[in-house]
């Protein structure tokens, strides 16, 4: 089979874990006889320098040719007063919508052995393991009109657009409820039913698709009791679906149950199989070039990428395998430090999975 992987390294620290990823996925490459290929292209601030557009129509195309998309991160302060429409974001939601990505899956998974690590009491957070299933392609991050306008007075005003379709809330919802199946068959729909109208419907469309799948125990909450139940008992947790919004801030909230942000990894899913995978943490100017940028979320994030687009589990399970085993000799990079660990650096962590892996 075809195995084609678009790199996109991005910018900040994207440069650096990408290149960690890369030594695993060169190993599980080799070891399973995968023949996997690789080509790269640029998004984001890099793109923004080398093309003046943060997407452009070459990365594209290779995105649409690849099987799978590995991506590390975009933005920086370098771009930050760049005129909206061409800001190294607009690039990432540009990707995401040009194909479709429409289900976003972010686990938040903790690692037994960085339960100190978790700014939570270790019982609370103690054997973790929650899926958010966040819409990616439409809701107020697409919703039309938009915009800031002058008013007659001349006062300013700023607007967005919340809006879903029923098919596009029927096909997420669809998607969630298949790996709730997989899981714990528990699914937690996430809305703000008690004021915004987009979200009745939301609710009204799960309700109507819980009647196909029995087997799964639908709950709803609204937006602001799920952010204080996450932090309060966040194991009662199995899948989370919810929309654009919603999903972009809960999933930062869960990922500091797992320790670090540098540990949540995410895919992005078209109907076809297609993904793009991404670590959830952005691209973290301020530590960017010295080594302290955590690879797991990439290499987790490659991980998924094996597992969901190329078909190729056991690779999957090998990598996260030996993440397990170089946190169990007490490798950690900054961001996951505790006393009585090991302190190492960027390419220190990405060497010592690549090194796990070859001895497994
Ligand atoms: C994320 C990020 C993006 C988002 C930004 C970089 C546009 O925060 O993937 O969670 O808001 O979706
Ligand atoms: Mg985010």
């Amino acid at each position: 089979m075809s195995r084609k992987v678009l790199r996109i390294a991005g910018d900040g620290i994207g440069a650096e874990i990408m290149a960690e990823a890369i030594k695993s996925l060169d190993v599980v490459n080799e070891r399973f006889q995968l023949g996997l290929t690789y080509d790269d292209a640029l998004m984001g601030g890099a793109a923004i320098d080398a093309t003046g557009v943060p997407l452009p129509d070459e990365t594209l195309e290779k995105a649409r040719a690849a099987d799978a998309i590995l991506f590390g991160a975009i933005g920086g302060p370098k771009w930050d007063q760049l005129d909206r429409a061409i800001r190294p974001e607009k690039g990432l939601l540009k990707l995401r919508s040009e194909l479709d990505l429409f289900g976003n899956l972010r686990p938040a998974i903790l690692y037994p052995q960085l339960a100190d690590a978790s700014s939570l009491k270790p019982e609370v957070v103690a054997g973790l393991d929650i899926l958010i299933v966040r819409e990616l392609t439409g809701g107020i991050y697409f919703g039309e009109p938009r915009g800031i306008r002058t008013l007659e007075n001349g006062e300013r005003e700023g607007f967005n657009t919340d809006r879903y379709r029923e098919s596009e809330i029927r096909r997420i919802g669809r998607q969630a409820f298949e790996l709730a199946q997989r899981r714990n068959r528990k699914l937690c729909s996430v809305d703000k039913a008690n004021v915004l109208d987009v979200t009745v419907l939301w609710r009204e469309v799960m309700d109507e698709l819980a009647k196909e799948y029995p087997d799964v125990e639908l709950s709803h909450m609204y937006v602001d009791n799920a952010a204080m139940q996450l932090v309060r008992a966040p194991k009662q947790f199995d899948v989370i679906v919810t929309g654009n919004l919603f999903g972009d801030i809960l999933s930062d909230e869960a990922a500091m149950l797992t320790g670090s942000i540098g540990m949540l990894p995410s895919a992005s899913l078209n109907s076809k199989g297609q993904g793009m995978y991404e670590p959830c943490h952005g691209s973290a100017p301020d530590i960017a070039g010295q080594g302290k940028a955590n690879p797991l979320a990439m290499l987790l994030s490659a991980a998924m990428m094996l597992r969901y687009s190329l078909d190729a589990a056991p690779a999957a399970d090998a990598i996260e395998a030996a993440i397990g085993k170089v946190l169990d000799q007490g490798l950690r990079t900054p961001d996951i430090y505790t006393d009585g660990t090991r302190l190492v650096t960027t390419a220190e962590m990405g060497d010592a999975v690549a090194e796990a892996l070859r001895g497994s």
